[in-house]
């Protein structure tokens, strides 16, 4: 941990925060950068199969859950942290009449409720970089993944020293950048925890699209809705600067959207 921030703290507030109507607002129903369109390029990069068992890590709402059951034929498992999400997903599963094939537990990253391979594929979008003990979310999805299983990951990547203060603190921790770290930090941390990484990629551009998304978006509901928004939260007076220091950060590369894959080894 860093900043003074205590572990416990930062993972209720990432799950109050991602449980709120306010970044569904903002999001929609994907909360990463790049959407179901990059998530179908991970479940392409991993290879995953009709029938193949994948757990998402952080699932959220559980449209990319979801998604991979009902185009790729997996079966599905997703684990979060905030009881709004896993019920909201479990919703969605019933509705889309995937509740055989598709369940949605609560459980923290760094201490998964299921067994040990359980998954040929594990993914997590957006959420290694909120969670306070990197080392061991990775060693939790080196568990959940047979051997020759994948992982893929998306995620913010961070020069951590070059943020402007704008882009530090818990709140831009929850917001998945302060405690992102480089792409090559992320690929070091899945080898430690065993995995053989075999693909990285840069996905800049989805991270502005998310930023103009934003910003696009906050300034429909400022001329509609501000009294509302203000209510849940939104303070548009600080909202623009933080948004043109994410877009600065993203320009001169001290702020990223990544992409990893990477095997566990047979025995
Ligand atoms: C940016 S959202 C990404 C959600 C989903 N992967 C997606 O792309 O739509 C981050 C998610 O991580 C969850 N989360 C945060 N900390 C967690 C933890 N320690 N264990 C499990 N889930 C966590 C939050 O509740 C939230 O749903």
């Amino acid at each position: 941990m860093s900043a003074g921030l205590d572990a416990a703290a930062v993972k209720a507030c990432c799950a109050a925060g991602y449980s709120s109507d306010l970044v569904s607002l903002l999001l929609g129903d994907s909360y990463h950068p790049g959407g179901l369109t990059l998530t179908r390029q991970l479940f392409d990069r991993v290879g995953l199969r009709a029938g193949q068992r994948l757990v998402d890590v952080a699932s959220g709402r559980g449209t990319s859950t979801l998604l991979a059951a009902q185009e790729y034929g997996a079966r599905v498992e997703g684990v979060d942290l905030s009881a709004g999400n896993v019920a909201l997903a479990s919703g969605a599963a019933a509705a889309a009449g995937l509740a055989d094939r598709a369940e949605f537990h609560l459980g923290d990253a760094e201490d998964v409720p299921l067994p040990d391979g359980c998954a040929d594929v594990v993914i997590c979008e957006c959420a290694l970089c909120t969670f306070p003990d990197k080392r061991t979310a990775l060693a939790e999805m080196a568990r959940l993944v047979v051997p020759g299983g994948r992982v893929g990951i998306t995620d913010v990547a961070a020069d951590r020293d070059r943020l402007p203060d704008e882009l530090t603190g818990l709140t831009a921790w929850i917001a998945c950048v302060a405690d992102a770290r480089p792409l090559a930090e992320y690929a070091d941390l899945a080898a430690e925890a065993g995995f053989r990484v075999l693909t990285t990629e840069r996905h800049t551009n989805a991270l502005s699209r998310m930023i103009d998304q934003i910003e696009a978006r906050l300034e429909l509901f400022r001329m509609t809705a501000k009294p509302r928004l203000e209510a849940l939260g939104i303070d548009f007076a600080k909202a623009g600067p933080v948004l043109e220091a994410a877009r600065r950060a993203v320009d001169d590369g001290t702020l990223d959207y990544v992409l990893m894959v990477a095997e566990k080894p047979c025995e």
